[in-house]
């Protein structure tokens, strides 16, 4: 059987990344069904290819071209489930576009990813990063993921458990080449409480009565929230949060609080997070640029790509700010998005 699958050569990425990194992949196929995966992967294996999946393209840095094959995963289709009183399950196939998703959720009156509005990219990378915003991760939500084990090559079903979430992160992003994920399936409600405490939704909502607000109400001020800060990639090209927020010791902390009294930080159980877009505008940086890349002047997390920046402009750009960082504040920054491609 066929099934389809077409396999294209040198196919440019640019359009397919939304830092708008110009790439080309030495094979790439779209993939519309799970047999298509199945026989793309077969494909790979004989030529001995390498495989990269793409969804949105909107959390990884190319850093050169891709030498094997893309999988760019268009699997499409959304459907509820299991309706039961208040509650209800979500299936959104991989390729879906996770902010149509959340619109559609809150427009059909259910809550629970409201708050994830405008995070860019595909329902099937969502797991992967497991995304999060203004106090929601997905992990929050998700009831399961149906992916293709490329161990095995049979589909199997995951639990959040299996999936092995925390902060940015997930089994998934520690296990790249393991699944490829086909589903996910978000468990929503008409009746859970709205979360409207992270500070900048709070301030945008401080003259409104949380308790008279719709799920679609919120998802409106959370994409107004974000247009006041994020860069919208389609004019400027960017992969959101280039670093993670940085996890510190007690100890560490109050060396770092004794130094600079206004540090931003939230305490945790095991250590101190501290606000990765504060370490760095207090270096110098938001608002640098240079001929091709850049950090954004509202949000100093956000790496921007001006002019044809390569990965290579990107990555050194990271570097140079990761050191500065160090030297100021004595703290590591971890890269978020994942960086692909021949170095
Ligand atoms: N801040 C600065 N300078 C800046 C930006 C922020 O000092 O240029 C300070 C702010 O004043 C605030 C603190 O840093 O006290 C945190 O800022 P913000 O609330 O904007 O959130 P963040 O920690 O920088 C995280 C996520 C974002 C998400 C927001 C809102 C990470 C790595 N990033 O950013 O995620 O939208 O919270 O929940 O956790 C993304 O992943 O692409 C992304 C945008």
């Amino acid at each position: 059987m066929s099934y389809g699958l077409q396999i294209r050569k040198q196919v440019g990425l640019k359009d397919l990344n939304t830092m708008a990194i110009a790439v080309n992949a030495k094979q790439f196929a779209t993939i519309e069904s799970a047999d298509q995966l199945v026989q793309a992967l077969e494909i790979a294996a004989d030529q001995k290819l390498e495989t990269l999946v793409l969804g949105g393209g909107s959390n990884l840095v190319f850093a050169g071209d891709v030498e094997g094959l893309v999988l760019h995963i268009a699997l499409r289709g959304r459907r509820w489930e299991k309706v039961d009183g208040d509650t209800a399950v979500l299936a959104l196939a991989a390729g879906e576009n996770w902010h149509d998703a959340v619109l559609y959720a809150a427009r059909s009156g259910y809550r629970g990813i409201e708050n994830l509005a405008l995070i860019p990219g595909t329902a099937g990378a969502a797991p992967v990063q497991n995304i999060g915003a203004y106090g929601v991760e997905l992990c929050d939500t998700l009831a399961s993921v149906t992916a293709l084990d490329c161990e095995s090559r049979q589909v199997v079903t995951l639990s959040p458990e299996d999936c092995q979430f925390a902060y940015r992160d997930s089994f998934f992003k520690r296990n790249p080449g393991r699944y490829v994920i086909l589903e996910i399936r978000l468990r929503l409600s008409r009746s859970a409480p709205l979360k409207l405490g992270y500070r900048d939704l709070q301030d945008y909502l401080s003259d409104v009565d949380g308790a008279k607000l719709s799920p679609l109400e919120v998802a409106e001020a959370v994409m107004a929230v974000r247009r006041r800060k994020l860069p919208d990639p389609d004019t400027l090209p960017n992969a959101g949060s280039f670093f993670k927020n940085p996890v510190v010791d007690q100890g560490q902390f109050e060396g770092l609080q004794q130094r600079f009294p206004d540090v931003v930080h939230y305490p945790l159980t095991d250590g101190v997070k501290l606000a990765a877009a504060w370490l760095i505008d207090q270096a110098g940086w938001k608002g640098f640029r240079n001929a091709r890349v850049g950090i954004h002047n509202r949000q100093a997390l956000v790496l921007i790509n001006h002019s044809k920046g390569t990965g290579e402009d990107v990555l050194a750009l990271a570097e140079d700010v990761r050191q500065s960082v160090r030297e100021k504040f004595g703290v590591e920054l971890e890269v978020e998005p994942g960086i692909v491609g021949a170095r």
